[in-house]
């Protein structure tokens, strides 16, 4: 039996489907925030329509209990934890507070002290068999341009925010309770939709400065065009991950899901994939391709400088009139500053991720296509559901 945290999310959603579909017989309990276990099935049908559709043979053994991670004790019902405790072999732990932009109390709650109160749960079952699936993510790496070994974690690296930093403690938690049972990490870089159907249930990261550029919002782009930027397809993470469910690990294994070194992606081939899809899929040619802003401009701390003054103007005038009149031309552009402002570090340097342990381990599977190969069909998919506004036939 199994049981998955943050099934209800971008990647634990595509692993549930995967683990699903690759060991139909085996149970999997889905710790799902809500009310009770009937919120919690409502709220995973929501955000997993396609396994639940009304003829799938599928979803059956799949068993979503109310939970967070967050409380002590997981918040589970005495009768779910009686479950849990007699019959989980692995546990997937997907869950975790993934906003760039938070406070560190407010990450830690969830990417650390949650993490934290399900390996005592998992403890608590005493069963040294056991596996916990701990996904993580390459950027524990911290701000570091270095390439990487999974190998490696710097717990005192400089880290660009307060996920990095609450990702990267929960992971050397997680390797403090290999003496209970059996540990793997798991760490994929930047995770995009599914490189066959182009599929995302999520229009973040990547995606938010991408359609800024498509809706023509974002003219000057805040990235050094050929910085190395790792992506990969969320098809490729979610089955690796699977397919771990039927191999044995060495106790403590890290694997990096990424594109690896020389193989990654850059602000400036995105640019101009997603100008080529653009031109293919839509009216929109882009007409006036947008620039790369000069480096000299690219520090964390002058970019903010912008964003405060810029909102704080907002804020000021907000009542007048004068305001009714900004709104007209700054209004989208204002949130839109907000959120990409926590990725444009990413844009700027970053580590590059050895990917020896995965090949070694996963063979040739474990090598993921690269986003030159998928990138259309991503874009593709965007253009056509306008930024997941519309539902399309996938
Ligand atoms: N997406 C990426 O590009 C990426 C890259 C590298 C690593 N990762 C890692 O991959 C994992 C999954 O990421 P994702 O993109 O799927 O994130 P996501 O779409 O933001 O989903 C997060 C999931 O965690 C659940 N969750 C949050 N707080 C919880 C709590 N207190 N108790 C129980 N569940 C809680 C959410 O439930 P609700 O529905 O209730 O909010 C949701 O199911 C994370 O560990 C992340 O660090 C992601």
């Amino acid at each position: 039996m199994i049981l998955l945290t943050g099934g209800t999310g971008f990647l634990g959603s595509a692993l549930l489907a995967r683990l699903n579909r690759m060991y139909p017989e085996k149970p999997i309990y889905v710790l799902v925030r809500a009310e009770d276990d009937d919120h919690a099935l409502h709220r995973l049908k929501e955000s997993n329509k396609s396994l639940f559709l009304k003829d799938s043979k599928f979803a059956k053994n799949i068993f979503p209990i109310a939970g967070d991670i967050s409380h002590q004790g997981l918040g589970l019902s005495g009768r779910n934890k009686d479950i849990l405790t007699q019959e989980i072999k692995s546990i997937y732990h997907s869950a975790a507070n993934t906003h760039l932009n938070l406070g560190i109390d407010e990450a830690t709650a969830c990417n650390y002290t949650g993490t934290a109160n399900l390996l005592e749960f998992a403890k608590s079952i005493d069963n040294s068999s056991l596996n916990f699936k701990h996904i993580s993510t390459a950027y524990v790496a911290g701000d570091t341009t270095q390439t990487v070994c999974s190998s490696n974690l710097n717990i005192n690296s400089l880290f660009r925010n307060s996920y990095e930093e609450t990702k990267a403690k929960a992971e050397k938690l997680v390797q403090s309770y290999k003496d209970h049972f059996s540990v793997v990490i798991f760490r994929p870089s930047v995770i995009v939709g599914d490189s066959i159907t182009g599929n995302t249930s999520a229009f973040n990261v990547l995606y938010i400065p991408a359609r800024a550029i498509y809706t023509g919002l974002l003219k000057v782009i805040p990235a050094i065009p050929h910085t190395p930027f790792d992506v990969v397809p969320v098809d490729y993470v979610s089955r690796i991950i699977a397919e771990s469910e039927a191999m044995s690990f060495e106790n403590g294994a890290c694997f990096h899901l990424t594109a690896g070194v020389g193989r990654e992606s850059s602000p400036a081939q995105i640019l101009d994939l997603l100008i080529n899809a653009a031109g293919k899929y839509s009216k929109n040619n882009l007409k006036h391709k947008p620039i790369f802003a000069p480096a000299e401009f690219l520090s964390q701390e002058s970019i903010q400088k912008v964003i405060h003054s810029v909102t704080n103007i907002a804020t000021n005038i907000y009542h007048t009139q004068t305001f009714k009149h900004f709104e007209k031309i700054l209004g989208n552009r204002i949130p839109l500053l907000n959120q990409i402002l926590p990725f444009i570090p990413y844009m700027i340097s970053n580590p590059r991720f050895d990917t020896k342990m995965t090949l070694d381990k996963f063979g040739p599977n474990g090598l993921p296509p690269l986003f030159e190969n998928y990138a259309e069909t991503i874009f593709k998919f965007c253009i056509e559901s306008r930024w997941g506004r519309v539902q399309t036939a996938q």
